[in-house]
C-alpha cells in the first residue's frame, strides 16, 4: 500500500478495506455516489436520525461571513453546504458547488429549482470537477469547504495542496468529515452499528449495500483528528483546529491560507 501522496506505477491505495490500483480508485467512487445518488440524502437522515444536519449546521457556524465573499463547496454533492452559506451569506453570494459526480450535481441542482434558487441570480454555480485539480485559477476564494468529500479522494495531500492555491492570503478552509471516536462505550456500539445496521439500510434503502459499506470502510481507513491536523500543516494551511462533533463521530477541521 502506498503512502499518501505516492504514486509509482503499481502504486495502490484503498477503496474502503480492499487494496486497489492508485489509478482505479476515483472511478470506483464515482460509481458509488453515481449509485446512490437519488436516495443520497434521504440515507443520510435514516443512518444519522437526522444528525447530520446539526453537525453540517455547526460547520457552516463557523464561518466568519463578510460581504462580498466567494465560497468554493468542494465535493459539495447535492448541495447541502451549499444551501446552508446560501442562507448566511448576502443575498446573490458567489457560491461554487464542485464535484467529481454529475450525478450528484444533478440532483444537487433538482433541489435548487424546488427551492426556486437556480439561475445566474442564485449565486450557485454547479461545476463538475476533481478535488486533485479543481478547475480554478489560483486565489479564486475566500472560503473553502470540503464535507464528507475528503475521505473519498485518492490522494488526500494533493487535495489539501489545491484547497490552499484556490483560496486567497486569509482565505478560510473548513473540512467536515468521519473521524475517530473517542468515547471508549461508544466506540463499541458505534463500530456494530456501522458494520451490521448501515450495510443493511442501503440495502433496503439505496438498494447497495456495498455502497454502505464502503462507508463504513473508509471512515476507518480516513486519518484520524490529528493526523489530519498534520497533514493540513503540511499542505501549507495554518492556524489548524480541530473540534469533534458527538465524541469524534464526526470532526471539523478549520485553518486558515496566510
Ligand atoms: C458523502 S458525499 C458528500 C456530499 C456533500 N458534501 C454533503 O455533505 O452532503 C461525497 C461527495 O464527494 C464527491 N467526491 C468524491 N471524490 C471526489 C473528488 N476527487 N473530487 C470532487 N468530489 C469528489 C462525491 O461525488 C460525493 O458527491
Amino acid at each position: 500500500m502506498s503512502e499518501p501522496g505516492q504514486t509509482s506505477a503499481n502504486a495502490t491505495t484503498h477503496f474502503g478495506f480492499e487494496d486497489v490500483p492508485v489509478s482505479e480508485k476515483s472511478a470506483r467512487v464515482r460509481d458509488v455516489f453515481a449509485s446512490v445518488a437519488d436516495s443520497y440524502d434521504l440515507m443520510n437522515d435514516l443512518m444519522s436520525l437526522g444528525v447530520h444536519r446539526a453537525w453540517k449546521a455547526a460547520f457552516v457556524n463557523r464561518i466568519a461571513f463578510r460581504p462580498d465573499m466567494r465560497f468554493l463547496d468542494l465535493a459539495g454533492g447535492t448541495g447541502d453546504i451549499a444551501f446552508r452559506i446560501r442562507e448566511k451569506a448576502r443575498p446573490g453570494a458567489a457560491i461554487t458547488v464542485c464535484d467529481i459526480n454529475p450525478e450528484m450535481l444533478r440532483v444537487g441542482k433538482a433541489r435548487a429549482i424546488n427551492k426556486g434558487i437556480l439561475g445566474p441570480d442564485s449565486g450557485l454555480r454547479w461545476v463538475c470537477g476533481d478535488a486533485e485539480a479543481i478547475p480554478s485559477p489560483d486565489s479564486s476564494y475566500d472560503v473553502y469547504t470540503i464535507a464528507f468529500g475528503l475521505r473519498n479522494v485518492t490522494n488526500i495531500p494533493a487535495a489539501l495542496a489545491e484547497a490552499r492555491r484556490v483560496l486567497r492570503p486569509g482565505g478560510q478552509f473548513f473540512c467536515l468529515e468521519f473521524s475517530e471516536v473517542v468515547l471508549p462505550v461508544l466506540d463499541d456500539i458505534y463500530d456494530r452499528y456501522s458494520f451490521s445496521v448501515l450495510p443493511k439500510l442501503g440495502r433496503y434503502v439505496a438498494r447497495d449495500e456495498a455502497a454502505y459499506r464502503y462507508l463504513a470502510e473508509s471512515i476507518r481507513k480516513f486519518p484520524n483528528q490529528d493526523k489530519l491536523a498534520e497533514l493540513m500543516r503540511e499542505a501549507g494551511l495554518e492556524q489548524v483546529q480541530v473540534q469533534n462533533l458527538s465524541g469524534g463521530i464526526a470532526a471539523i477541521h478549520s485553518a486558515r491560507r496566510i
